[in-house]
């Protein structure tokens, strides 16, 4: 008879054997690392401790009770990652296809709810058929419970999910609760349900990878916000994400030690910004001249690239940057760009990371298409974001600021700290042509020469109202600043907001137009 110290390194072999050698080769031989593998990669070496590894289904029928795997497909616990503590799952698709029965759900509340108690991030690394089909209502219940807690962390911890294989039903609605969807390219998918159900009921015929696959999801669906083409980037990316986050809403993020000097000026930064009003450049030049060492951590990278969102540092502190793309659709704001604007700003408010605008944007898309699919109700949401955000605000308007988008994008009426514009820029409520073929028409119509005197107007108004000026004497824009400062203001404006504190009314919630 084995003794207890043998049942119990027998458990453990049996657990880490997951569903089996035939199913761990199927699972390497489709480019996938193993759940523990995964685990292993994204904490610091011997830092993780497995929870309820001991644990079984409870499920009797189908022959289930045959089939008893401890752990019940699912590693679950908690580590650091450079030196912090995060609590994580990961689903093992060797067994039943990582699907969620009751007890592993259990599992993973129980992580959720630490991480929750402990002020931790969790991450959830996803590999799974959804619910596990064998055991019904209660491996709904147990997506429910977990759903429970996606929408109670929300705000209060980092929820960071990856899409490490094909994730349908309720495998893709927690992720789309949480913070960050991750998909690695050519091994995961994501659908409520996938191509073969579809052909059934919409006749529609469409591969795995078109419904759900990583650039589907990254650059038509905006659900992801990262692709990576392996596991181990996304692991890798998950520890880079950290990096720039606290561990929970009352933290603040790390510091982290720069030798790029806070004073240093870039000459070339004068130069970004083309002389000519509608030519376009490039933003992301612009932010990696400006931000600690160039770094930057780009969200949602293929999708609504009219907009730029994602992390930085400045003088080693974690912000979020929020930039118009004037190289796609000229920066105007669509839907697509409002809403993903909206979301990242909000993140960044309920994180305490303070948020940087560089402004370049000729106002919301206008057009049929827009309006119908609701630009107004999609576009207030960027609007409302910027207004409810409590946490530093610093804007730089490098050219146009044109009517709405002028107030939504962090305006100084919104409660923004600080507000900076280039000699460069217009603010105004449109652009020179449009207004003055509003305001002109009919001057022009009976006009001698209407190009030259189109052309004159033009000019007039760029010159009255076209610029930063008229805004910099209200106190609108607090300083008209050289571009090759950038940098030095922006650090010692976050210094300034250093002991911020602003506060919206007491409130149950909010009221975002959704
Ligand atoms: C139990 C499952 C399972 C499930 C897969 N398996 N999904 N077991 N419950 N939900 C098992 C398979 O029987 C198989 O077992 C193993 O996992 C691998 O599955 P394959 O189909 O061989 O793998 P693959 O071809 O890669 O396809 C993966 C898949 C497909 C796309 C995920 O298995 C699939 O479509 N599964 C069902 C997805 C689904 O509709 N889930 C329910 C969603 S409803 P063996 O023994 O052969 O290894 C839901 C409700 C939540 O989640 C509420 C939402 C709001």
């Amino acid at each position: 008879m084995a003794s207890p110290q043998e049942h119990l390194a027998e458990l453990e072999r049996r657990a880490e054997l997951g569903g089996g050698e035939d199913r761990l080769r199927r699972q390497r031989e489709s480019g996938k690392l193993a759940a523990r593998e995964r685990i292993d990669l994204l904490f610091d070496a011997g830092t993780f401790d497995e929870f309820d590894k001991l644990v079984t289904h409870r499920c009797r029928d189908f022959g289930m009770e045959k089939e008893l795997v401890p752990g019940d497909g699912v590693v679950a616990g908690q580590g650091l990652v450079d030196g912090r503590s995060v609590f994580a799952f990961a689903q093992d698709f060797t067994v039943f296809g990582g699907s969620l029965s009751e007890t592993n759900a259990a599992k993973i509340c129980k992580v959720m709810d630490l991480a929750m108690k402990m002020g931790s991030p969790v991450v959830g690394l996803n590999d799974s058929g959804g619910a596990r089909i064998q055991e019904g209502v209660l491996s709904l219940a147990g997506y429910a419970d977990i759903f429970l807690r996606n929408t109670l962390a929300s705000g209060v911890i980092p929820q960071i999910s990856a899409i490490m294989g094909p994730c349908a039903g309720g495998a893709v609605y927690s992720p789309a609760i949480t913070d960050f969807n991750i998909m690695v390219e050519g091994t995961s998918y994501m659908f409520v349900t996938g191509p073969d159900v579809i052909k059934t009921v919409t006749h529609e015929d469409v591969t795995k990878e078109d419904l759900g696959g990583a650039m589907t999801h990254n650059s038509v669906s905006g659900v992801a916000h990262f692709a990576v083409p392996s596991d181990r980037e996304c692991i890798l990316l998950i520890r880079e994400l950290l990096g720039y986050l606290p561990s929970n809403n009352l933290d603040d993020a790390p510091r982290v030690a720069t030798s790029d000097p806070a004073d240093r000026e870039d000459e070339a930064l004068d130069a970004v910004v083309p002389a000519l009003p509608n030519q376009p450049y490039d933003m992301h030049d612009l932010i990696q001249l400006v931000v600690d060492d160039g770094g930057f951590l780009e969200t949602h990278q293929h999708f609504a690239q009219n907009i730029i969102t994602g992390f930085a540092r400045l003088g080693g502190r974690s912000v979020g940057v929020v930039a118009n793309q004037p190289k796609v659709l000229a920066g105007c704001l669509d839907i697509d760009a409002s809403v993903k604007g909206a979301r990242f700003v909000r993140f960044c408010d309920a994180f305490n990371i303070p948020i940087i605008t560089f402004e370049d944007v000729p106002g919301f898309l206008p057009g049929v298409r827009q309006e119908h699919a609701g630009i107004i109700r999609e576009g207030a949401k960027l609007l409302y974001a910027y207004a409810e955000a409590t946490v530093p605000k610093i804007t730089v308007i490098t050219r146009k600021a044109y009517g709405g988008a002028y107030c939504v994008m962090a305006s100084k009426h919104i409660r923004t700290d600080f507000n900076f514009a280039y000699p460069t820029a217009e603010i105004a409520v449109m652009g020179p042509e449009g207004a003055v073929n509003v305001l002109y028409r009919r001057e022009l119509q009976t006009a001698g020469d209407p190009v030259a005197r189109r052309a004159e107007l033009v000019s007039e108004f760029r010159e009255k109202l076209a610029n930063p000026f008229v805004a910099a004497s209200r106190g609108f824009i607090d300083e008209v600043i050289h571009p090759r400062k950038t940098r030095t203001k922006l650090i010692a404006a976050l210094a300034m907001c250093e002991n911020k504190r602003d506060k919206n009314p007491p409130k149950k919630h909010g009221n975002i137009p959704l």
